[in-house]
């Protein structure tokens, strides 16, 4: 199964965290702190795995008892495009449904919004800045 939840803290956590860092902190100057990575210790963790190295990955944040917070959405530079976030987001919208949630929101990247459209995700609201980059909040009811 590619498909994982991951271990907080485990050798899974750390290759997570890398391609995180890699993927979406690094182009921007930007690193993860400690406490950035303790605060995710009740969070969702999932993976994307082929022959054991992760190749995508993505969190669920629970925020109320309806609602998960997707983060940290990324498919390694090389094999986007190939479906490994579509089948990702699938996961992760079961797991969310499983335990019992009805709606993902996310802070989305602007250019990834065609991405979450594609997945039935709609923008719920004006353009911001996070990460130093242009964002917008969206959500799917489940
Ligand atoms: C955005 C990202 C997670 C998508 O994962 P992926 O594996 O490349 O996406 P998929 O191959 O599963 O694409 C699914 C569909 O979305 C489309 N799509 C993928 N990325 C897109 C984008 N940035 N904009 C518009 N459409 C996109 C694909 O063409 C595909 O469409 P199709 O089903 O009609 O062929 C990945 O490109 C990525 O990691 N990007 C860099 C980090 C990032 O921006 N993360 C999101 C932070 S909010």
């Amino acid at each position: 199964m590619p498909l994982q939840i991951i271990d907080h803290g485990s050798i899974q956590h750390q290759q997570m965290v890398e391609l995180r860092f890699q993927m979406l902190r690094k182009p921007l100057g930007l690193t993860f702190t400690k406490e950035d990575l303790e605060a995710e210790k009740n969070d969702m963790l999932i993976g994307f795995f082929d022959d054991g190295k992760l190749e995508g990955c993505c969190i669920l944040t629970k925020k109320d008892a309806k609602t998960v917070k997707l983060r940290q959405m990324a498919v390694l530079s090389g094999l986007q495009g190939k479906g490994i976030g579509r089948v990702l987001m699938t996961f992760a919208e079961n797991i969310a449904r499983d335990r019992g949630f009805r709606k993902i929101n996310m802070h989305a990247r602007k250019t990834a919004v065609g991405f979450y459209e594609k997945l039935g995700y709609s923008i719920s609201g004006p353009e911001f800045e996070e990460v130093t980059i242009p964002h917008f909040e969206m959500e799917k009811e489940l």
